[in-house]
């Protein structure tokens, strides 16, 4: 039998709490029969690589593993995945069809967030659960499979079967084995350790110096509540390792990027994915997408300049601005963001780009180009609004702690504000 290392290893799992260790260890010790099993605990902790242990474990790791995210699957159609559906069944069934628990014959289905299944669902698995037993939908003909079930919620299933949402043998069923993930704040000594590895993990992936944190800013990490678990962490890592410029995180920094709604939420919850942890991915990647296009344009805007009049002193003194946005403005952090004026310090441009006369033939072509980003450039300019409204939204109006969620600094995010009219 694989040792619980040898598993974490295996499946990427990090940290050395004994009840992480203990639900692993379950897993292992059950993987190898067809017990069904119900993997327990809060949005984010990581229910998602049990089943897959279970399966790799088992006799039936040749077969196939279907995991089915019952939450994502309307109601309308769910039997029809599940089971699948004859020819004629109803409106749009143009052809037969095999459901899940036909194609996984042999094999594992992972019923992830199983407490959203409508109740005549309810009623079809509980019958796959006994015998093995299920109809197509619109079919009357019995047919038989060999699937073994796991399971997966992050809500209260007591208060689910009480409000008569879930049956109560369908959950006896589903749970002879319960595995109960424990929520990030209760695995202390995991929390910097899982930090540190995804903080390396995005120095990697965005090829950029390791974030790392203060001792202040460690104890407000392991005092933070992590409603969101995991997800919630590595989230956070990823924001850090992409927008801060220092890479040593003071308590201060992290603090602002730290929500503090929903904290006072109680222990098993169902934390519908808060709306920060998947759109704030997106958002880097149009923050990351904004910056490069918006340099792109400055660059072209100056290299066509330099064609048309070959002239450097005059393109320098002319863009004075554009060229100090794109290399740089020595004083950003200056407390003054009304004052403009004081933009002096200039990057020159290097001698060997004054003659280009000869690149003028190929003017017509940049033109063209230019048309073209114009359009794009205003998608992406409609997004870095979107941006900093959400983030100013975010901090109550705080620019400080705006600009640095979006990585830039206070008086860019003020002339942003003013070039936007916000
Ligand atoms: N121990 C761990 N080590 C490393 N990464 C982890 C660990 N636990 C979870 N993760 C990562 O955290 C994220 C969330 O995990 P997962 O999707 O399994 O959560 P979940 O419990 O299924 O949440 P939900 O109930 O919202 O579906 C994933 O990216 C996963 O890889
Ligand atoms: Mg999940």
């Amino acid at each position: 039998m694989e040792s619980v290392q040898a598993i974490k290893q295996r499946f990427g799992i990090i940290g050395n709490t004994p009840a992480l260790n203990r639900a692993i260890e379950k897993a292992i010790q059950v993987a190898p029969t067809d017990i069904s099993v119900l993997v327990t605990g809060e949005s984010g902790v990581g229910k998602e690589s049990i089943p897959k242990i279970i399966h790799q474990l088992s006799h039936r790791k040749h077969n196939k593993y279907i995991a089915v995210n019952c939450g994502a699957i309307p109601e309308g159609t769910i039997d029809s995945e599940l089971f699948g559906h004859e020819k004629g069944a109803f409106t749009g069934a143009t052809q037969t069809r095999e459901g899940y628990f036909e194609v996984a014959d042999g094999g594992t289905i992972f019923l992830d967030e199983v407490g959203e299944l409508p109740l005549t669902t309810q009623v079809r698995l509980l019958r796959v659960l006994e015998n093995g037993e299920f109809l197509k939908v619109g079919s009357s003909k019995v047919q038989k499979t060999n699937v073994r079930i796991v399971a997966a919620t992050n809500i209260n299933m007591f208060e689910a079967i009480q409000k008569e949402k879930f049956r109560e043998d369908l959950f006896y069923r589903l749970s002879t084995v319960d595995i109960h993930l424990p929520p990030l704040r209760e695995r202390q000594e995991d929390i910097h350790l899982l930090f540190r590895k995804f903080a390396s993990d995005f120095a990697l992936k965005y090829k950029m110096p390791t974030v790392k944190l203060t001792d202040n800013a460690v104890h407000l990490l392991l005092k933070y509540r992590w409603g969101g678990n995991i997800r919630q962490l590595r989230n956070i890592a990823e924001q850090l390792s992409v927008l801060e410029q220092d890479r040593t995180i003071t308590a201060e920094t992290l603090r602002s990027y730290l929500p503090t709604t929903g904290s006072n939420l109680p222990a098993v919850i169902k934390t519908s994915k808060s709306e920060g942890d998947f759109s704030s991915e997106r958002e880097i990647l149009y923050k990351v997408l904004f910056d490069m296009k918006s340099d792109l344009n400055d660059l072209k805007k100056l290299t066509m300049e330099l064609m048309k009049t070959g002239n450097v002193k005059d393109v320098e003194k002319n863009n004075e601005g554009l060229i100090q946005k794109i290399y740089g403005d020595a004083d950003e952090d200056e407390a003054d963001y009304e004052d403009t004026s004081e933009e002096t310090e200039v990057l020159s441009i290097p001698e060997h780009l004054e003659s280009m006369e000869d690149i003028g033939s190929t003017q017509d072509k940049y033109h063209f180009a230019e048309e073209i980003e114009e359009e794009e450039t205003l998608s992406l300019q409609d997004k870095e609004l979107e941006l900093i409204k959400k983030s100013l939204e975010r901090h109550n109006g705080k620019r400080k702690l705006a600009a640095a969620e979006l990585g830039i600094s206070e008086r860019t995010l003020y002339r942003k504000i003013k070039q936007y009219d916000l």
